[in-house]
């Protein structure tokens, strides 16, 4: 087990599978306390069970009430919360002409103003404690567009605006905020979009330097980074996580 983040309080949102799962499990592997979040009640209970400093947290991140509650019992459990990381997001793939209203406000819902209230909350949390450090999960469709993503990709981009001007609005009381934005991650989500053509899969990795798809361990490396001290000078930052793709 590694020091990084030793005993430092995390929450972590969207845990119960993908890249947030993995996000949790390497910071329990460094070292902290985690306090997973997800809607399906009892869709974290493995990893309750599994590990010792793993703490499911069931609520949907765009109920407010909900999630207020749950933060404060974060507060009274353990005294103080030292990171937060916005992962839980939603997807529709669908072109400018088929995308619909619903869809569109479910995405800004859940990716855009749920991170914006939970920030809100955290960091005044976070502020009697002597700070902490947030970190919120865009995408690089935001930073290079994606055809096909145009209405995901806002909501991103909104998270890599909003990143930036609470880094510099939350710096006075201790908190860092910066991002992660990932390219494409081989996750469930991923599997089931792709599994049934390998020349779909070649044509993404073409476009990407390192020549591979990204793992949930690679977003889960610079999470942990972040919100680990070794990152104490470095907020607003927007930290590709794309294997240098192109798109
Ligand atoms: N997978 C990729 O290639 C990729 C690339 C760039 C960015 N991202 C971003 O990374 C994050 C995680 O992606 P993933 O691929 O692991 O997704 P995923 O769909 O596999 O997991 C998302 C998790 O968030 C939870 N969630 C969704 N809405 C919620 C809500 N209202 N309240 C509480 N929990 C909720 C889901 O239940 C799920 O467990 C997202 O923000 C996504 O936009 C993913």
């Amino acid at each position: 087990m590694s020091e990084l983040l030793k005993d430092k309080v995390c929450i972590v949102t969207g845990a119960a599978q993908g890249i947030g799962k993995s996000i949790a499990l390497k910071m329990i592997e460094d070292g902290a306390i985690v306090y997973g979040c997800d809607r399906l009640e009892g869709s974290m209970s493995a990893l309750e069970l599994e590990f010792e400093r793993f703490h499911a947290l069931y609520f949907d991140v765009t109920h407010a009430q909900a999630a207020k509650e749950s933060m404060m019992r974060v507060k009274k459990e353990q005294g103080h919360i030292d990171v937060l990381v916005n992962n839980a997001g939603v997807v529709f793939n669908k072109k400018i002409g088929m995308i619909v209203r619903e869809e569109t406000e479910l995405m800004f819902r859940v990716n855009v103003i749920a991170v914006i209230e939970l920030v809100q909350l955290v960091s005044r949390l976070m502020a009697r404690n002597g700070g902490g450090s947030i970190v919120n999960i865009a995408s690089v469709t935001a930073v290079l567009g994606s055809s096909g993503q145009s209405a995901y990709s806002a909501t991103k981009g909104a998270i890599i605006s909003f990143t930036k001007s609470a880094a510099k609005e939350l710096a006075p009381i201790g908190v860092r905020v910066n991002a992660v934005a990932p390219g494409i991650v081989k996750t469930e989500r991923f599997a089931e979009l792709y599994e049934d053509s390998k020349e779909k899969i070649d044509m993404r990795i073409a476009k990407i330097a390192l020549g591979r798809l990204g793992s949930p361990d690679d977003i889960a490396n610079a999470c942990s980074f972040l919100a680990s001290d070794r990152s104490s000078y470095i907020s607003g930052q927007i930290l590709g996580v794309d294997g240098c793709a192109s798109i």
